[in-house]
């Protein structure tokens, strides 16, 4: 599969199975990814620089001063669509459960928004140790996805578990999870973001805080799945993400319309925009001026998309969002049931990191099975590949 626009970011650290990571840059980079190295210093005992840096075609990374000038980890982290470590030793893993920050991959890792692959190398021991296991298990606990390990030679020479993925492994497994297995080939699917505004006169209007990053993130996770996704996107700085559809527009009445307008053709729809729940019910024509102390303004309710789709729907699989502030398990099982939605993904304004603006999410989903899933506080671009995977799971596997 062409990888090409695809960035990744390969982090090795100080293990004897760094060389393969030579032959795992080699893979991505004939596939057309861009590679990015970052190592610990431990890792440079063991694989040479030069050789990442020029099959990498970058420069490779290793030191959070570099000649007086500051390594930029928050920009590389962020720039990446899926970050590898590979090998993991056990030294580094330790310290990732426990969230420390000694060296430049460390701080890479943590400053990383998308999604995280491991694959761990070490000696059979280390590897069954309850600590090493329990330090897996934290990372998993957040997402990162760990590729096993495998039976072999070891570095100690002795025959057992602990040997690193073999790179054609680790490029099969990035490719699968990431670039992805394409199971929404042929759907079709529309997500709603971000806020809408209602006008008052034609300097003001009733919003709300939405930045439609999480709705961008989900329409952009349907696209890597192989779905043709229309976005329909309120007022919102983000930009148009590449290869999906893109509809601007401002209010609760638009917004509704271009999703009424294309729903019966649609598999998938996903509602995640804070949508108004009231309008003018006049807009002025010139600019309000003010006069008394008060201002009693008249409002009405606008479509709600996410019930009308509810109440129109044949085969369509409907995902809607609740945010909610108190209630909030309660509130979200009312939403799936009355909307007649699918799913329902949670969002509490009381969880720290979750909600409006921030790049990260805490959510849970509950399909109309019954069926509940926690997911814990990660970046929204992982969150909607949790959901889109949970989608394709009860749906499409
Ligand atoms: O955009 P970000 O800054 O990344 O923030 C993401 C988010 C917090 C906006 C998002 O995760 C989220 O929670 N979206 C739903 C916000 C919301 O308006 O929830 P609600 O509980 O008021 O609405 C319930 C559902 O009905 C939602 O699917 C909503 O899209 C839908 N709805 C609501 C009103 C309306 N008139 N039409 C609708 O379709």
């Amino acid at each position: 599969m062409n990888l090409s626009g695809k960035k990744i970011l390969l982090g090795i650290t100080g293990s004897i199975a760094a060389y393969k990571a030579i032959y795992l840059v080699r893979l991505l980079v004939k596939a057309g990814a861009e590679v990015k190295v970052v190592m610990t210093p431990a890792a440079r005992d063991f694989v040479s620089p030069l050789t990442l840096s020029t099959l990498s075609h970058h420069p490779v990374h290793i030191d959070l001063f570099q000649e007086n000038e500051w390594a930029n980890h928050v920009q590389l982290g962020r720039w990446a669509d899926v970050m590898v470590i590979a090998p993991l030793s056990v030294n580094t893993l330790s310290k990732m459960a426990q969230g420390q920050c000694d060296n430049l991959l460390l701080a890479t890792w943590l400053s990383a928004t998308c999604p995280v692959v491991l694959a761990p190398a070490m000696d059979e021991d280390m590897w069954h140790h309850p600590f090493t296991q329990k330090n897996l298990q934290k990372l998993i606990s957040i997402g990162h996805k760990v590729i096993p390990v495998e039976k072999g030679e070891l570095a100690s020479g002795l025959v057992g578990e602990g040997r690193m993925a073999e790179p054609e492994t680790i490029f099969s497994f990035i490719q699968e999870h990431f670039f992805f297995r394409e199971e929404l080939k042929g759907r079709k699917a529309i997500v709603t973001a971000g806020p809408t505004y209602e006008s008052l006169d034609p300097v003001r209007f009733i919003g709300n805080h939405s930045s439609g990053k999480m709705g961008v993130e989900i329409a952009k996770a349907l696209y890597a799945r192989g779905a043709a996704v229309t976005l329909v996107l309120g007022p919102s700085a983000q930009p148009n993400p590449s290869g999906i559809e893109t509809i601007r527009v401002h209010s609760a009445q638009q917004m509704f319309e271009a999703v009424s307008d294309r729903f019966d053709q649609t598999d998938i729809a996903v509602m995640s925009a804070a949508v108004a729940d009231y309008t003018p019910v006049n807009t002025a024509a010139e600019k309000i001026k003010k006069t008394g102390d008060r201002l009693v303004l008249e409002l009405q309710k606008t479509p709600d998309i996410l019930r009308t789709m509810g109440e129109r729907k044949k085969n369509q699989v409907l995902i809607g969002f609740a945010l909610e502030t108190t209630n909030e398990r309660e509130y979200a099982l009312e939403k799936l049931r009355s909307k007649n939605a699918d799913m329902i993904v949670l969002n509490s304004l009381r969880d720290e990191g979750a909600g409006f603006g921030k790049d990260t999410n805490k959510v849970t989903l509950f399909d109309k099975s019954g069926k509940e899933f926690d997911l814990a506080l990660q970046s929204k671009q992982q969150v909607a590949h949790q959901i889109v995977d949970t989608l394709i799971s009860i749906y499409y596997a």
